[in-house]
């Protein structure tokens, strides 16, 4: 097996090889373009040892940044053809930037908390200061962009549109939207299938769903007051709503750095925290569940996601401990961590969102507890990430249960969060780059 140097130069090999130059490619054939929160893992590994490519993905990605703040989910290259769905499915509106060919909805926004990480590792104040000086405004209006146009009804959780804005698009948290059975009104032909086995990849009732939401959300020029009524998914995803909390609280520690006032309003943060609380936590799994707003209740379904919030600083140490301790138990017989316990009915061990470990859900739990100060259990969350990496090489996701490499392969996140892993700051301060090399 191979031994951490080794690791490490694997991980760089696979990030050289998807880098095309202005960014890189999540992997080779399943993803050609550029992924938001995929980029935003890869910066976070380029700063380790190339600053100045890390900044250039990262300028290619908010080369997409629309005029109202929102970062779309794909930064489509021109020069790339074949791709489901392409540009044409998402029709230009005028906050889009000229020239740019994007999707129109977004991502979970990793990219401001990638941007103060990867700050942190870099050597040198002067560097690091004018990097985030640079993209300080650009990252708060990320984040004021679902602030403005994300929330309903005075709750300041954010509204979430389409399951590829979740990230985790066929997790069965939103097969209550599948089961609605709704189809697009045009055709369509996938492409994903023709490169990873359709086992291995959301079921066609999904595709559906997506394709159905992308006509419904464009036909509404992007606006959920417009498609609201009608759209059968809109949610407080718990991951989501932790994430952007992170954002928040890492956009803070930049401003603090900079000298200027935070991005948001602490009166802000706490409504948001507090509302968190009230509306998605669930007692009796030990997790926070995500709440569908159409039918206006808690969607039921146990998953990974809830334990985003040990990510989004949003628990203390002592919850944080526990709520970790009861997912690690529910999945003994599995590999760490599944992203749907095997207790759930609709635990799918390699299929997709369904169940498989995935290198960014487990990197997001050891961060937290890291943050939680609970640094022997993500040391050894670490370990087992990095060991089934070690074992199965460069996948996008681990069989549950056999933790065989499963869908796209050379794939960027995971080489990016396994050196990360390797060579991460014990703790993330400015100029505190002190690495934890094994
Ligand atoms: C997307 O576009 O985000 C999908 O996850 C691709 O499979």
């Amino acid at each position: 097996m191979m031994d951490n140097p080794a690791l490490l130069a694997a991980a760089g090999a696979v990030l050289r090889a998807n880098d095309l130059g202005a960014y890189t490619r999540p992997s080779p054939r399943l993803y050609p373009h550029q992924w938001n929160w995929d980029s935003a893992f890869v910066a976070l590994a380029l700063a380790y040892s190339d600053p100045g490519r890390m900044e250039r993905e990262v300028d290619t990605l908010l080369r997409a940044q629309w005029t109202n703040g929102m970062l779309p989910h794909i930064h489509y290259n021109p020069g790339i053809t074949g791709y489901f769905p392409g540009p044409e499915w998402w029709p230009d509106v005028p906050v889009r930037r000229a020239g740019e060919r994007t999707s129109g909805i977004s991502q979970p926004p990793v990219l401001p908390t990638a941007v103060y990480r990867a700050g942190c590792a870099l050597p040198e104040a002067g560097v690091r200061r004018a990097w985030w000086a640079r993209l300080y405004d650009p990252l708060c209006e990320m984040l004021l962009f679902f602030r403005r146009y994300r929330t309903i009804a005075g709750c300041p959780l954010l509204v979430m549109v389409h399951p590829w804005e979740s990230g985790l698009d066929n997790s069965p948290r939103w097969d209550f939207a599948t089961r609605s059975g709704v189809r697009p009104r045009l055709p369509y032909a996938r492409h994903d299938t023709g490169v990873v086995s359709p086992a291995e990849r959301p079921r066609t009732p999904d595709y559906d769903l997506y394709m159905y939401l992308v006509e419904l959300i464009a036909g509404h020029r992007y606006d959920l007051a417009g498609f609201f009524p009608e759209t059968p998914f809109a949610v407080y995803d718990a991951l989501f709503n932790a994430i952007w909390y992170r954002a928040a609280l890492d956009l803070d520690r930049i401003a603090a750095d900079l000298g200027r006032p935070p991005a948001l309003p602490a009166d802000a943060l706490a409504a948001f925290r507090e509302a968190y609380h009230e509306r998605l936590w669930d007692e009796r799994s030990a997790l926070f569940l995500d709440f569908d707003l159409c039918a206006g209740r808690p969607i039921h379904v146990e998953t990974i996601a809830g334990l985003g919030a040990i990510f989004g600083g949003l628990v203390d140490s002592g919850r944080a401990g526990r709520m970790y301790a009861a997912y690690r138990d529910r999945c003994r017989a599995c590999r760490a961590l599944p992203s749907v316990p095997p207790d759930q009915s609709a635990y799918e061990p390699g299929r997709y969102w369904r169940g498989p470990v995935w290198v960014n859900t487990n990197w997001f739990v050891v961060r937290g507890l890291e943050e939680a100060g609970l640094t022997a259990d993500a040391r050894a969350l670490a370990d087992e990430t990095l060991d089934l990496i070690r074992a199965h090489g460069f996948c996008e996701y681990f069989h549950a249960s056999s933790g065989v490499g499963l869908g796209g392969q050379e794939f960027s996140w995971t080489a990016a969060l396994a050196i990360d892993l390797l060579m991460r700051p014990v703790a993330a301060s400015p100029g505190g780059a002190r690495t934890e090399r094994r």
